[in-house]
């Protein structure tokens, strides 16, 4: 590990245990802080306590699961494994399963240039305008669509009989956000601590979304998520290059993000990012499979 990656854990860690509380109530159970959304929004995680020596324990993990089912919260931790190397094993032997996400972080000097998308733009959600709720509903979903449906997904339909790719029809069939979740949302965007964009195109509106979330001088890339009809276009590379940007003019001089696998991480190197560690992502192992 160089020197300079760590510093960046540092900054990480305090990063991770800030950018919650913007839309969190904390609350310390054992070795873990765990986060609970107040405002109706995406529920949160457990992590680490900042700052502690001590490797949380099997039995802090069962403690956390048994609070996250009493308020019916998804059951899921995450951890930088570099920082707490030792609550992998924990995490495993106590039933979890741990996806280890590529944990990256940008080089300024290699962000690509913001280039022109074929039939589409980018735009920045302007949590004053009037359409905000909208746009930010559906943005939300074409997330969820994009997440539903890994990026060797559309490749391995396209092998076999079946047909359907989720498109803009789709997007429009979920449901739209809760009041509660708007409101937060809009707050937390006219904070300047979140930021939203998606990718546009005049006869099919939104297909692609991504947001940023900065903490002081740090600020991490998520959510980045391209309707499987959309897909191979260079959408998601252009959006996280200009999230990243945008992040960047807005104060932050650390950009990093979490890949959902290796064909992400890929596609983020491209972009201007490096890896520099792994991202523990935990969750029971009877939901996973
Ligand atoms: C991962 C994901 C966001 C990529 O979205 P996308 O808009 O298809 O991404 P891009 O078009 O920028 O790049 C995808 C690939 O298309 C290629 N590509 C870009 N423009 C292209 C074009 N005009 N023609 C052909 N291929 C193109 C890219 O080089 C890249 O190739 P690779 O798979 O070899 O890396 C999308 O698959 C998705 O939503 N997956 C589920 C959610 C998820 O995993 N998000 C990432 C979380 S970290």
């Amino acid at each position: 590990m160089a020197l300079e990656d760590t510093d960046v854990f540092t900054r990480l860690e305090r990063f991770y245990d800030a950018v919650p509380r913007d839309a969190a109530v904390a609350e310390d159970i054992g070795g873990f802080v765990l986060f609970v959304n107040d405002g109706g929004g995406w529920p949160f995680y457990a992590r680490p306590r900042l700052g502690s020596a001590e490797t949380p324990s099997a039995a802090d993990i069962t403690a956390v699961r048994q609070r996250q089912r009493d308020l019916g919260v998804p059951e899921a931790f995450e951890w930088v494994h570099e920082t707490t190397p030792d609550l992998l094993a924990v995490a495993r032997s106590a039933g979890l399963d741990v996806l280890l996400a590529p944990l990256m972080v940008l080089e300024s000097a290699a962000l690509v240039p913001d280039l022109p998308l074929p039939g589409a733009a980018i735009r920045f959600l302007d949590p004053a305008a009037p359409s905000f709720g909208a746009d930010i509903s559906v943005s939300r979903a074409v997330g969820r669509l994009g997440f539903g449906a890994p990026a060797n997904a559309t490749a391995l339909q396209a092998g076999s009989l079946v047909v359907e790719v989720a498109g803009p029809q789709q997007r429009d069939a979920v449901p739209p956000l809760s009041a509660d979740a708007v409101a937060q949302l809009t707050r937390r965007h006219a904070s300047g601590r979140l930021l939203s964009a998606v990718v546009e195109s005049p006869e099919e509106g939104i297909l692609a979304c991504g947001s940023a979330q900065r903490a002081g001088t740090v600020a991490e890339v998520a959510g980045v998520a391209t309707l499987p009809s959309a897909r191979r276009r260079g959408y998601a590379s252009q959006l996280t290059a200009s999230l990243a940007r945008r992040a960047m003019q807005n104060g932050a001089d650390l950009v990093l993000l979490s890949a959902g696998d290796d064909d992400a991480a890929r596609l983020y190197s491209r972009v201007g990012f490096r890896r520099v560690g792994t991202a523990c992502i935990a969750e029971p192992a009877a939901v996973s499979r």
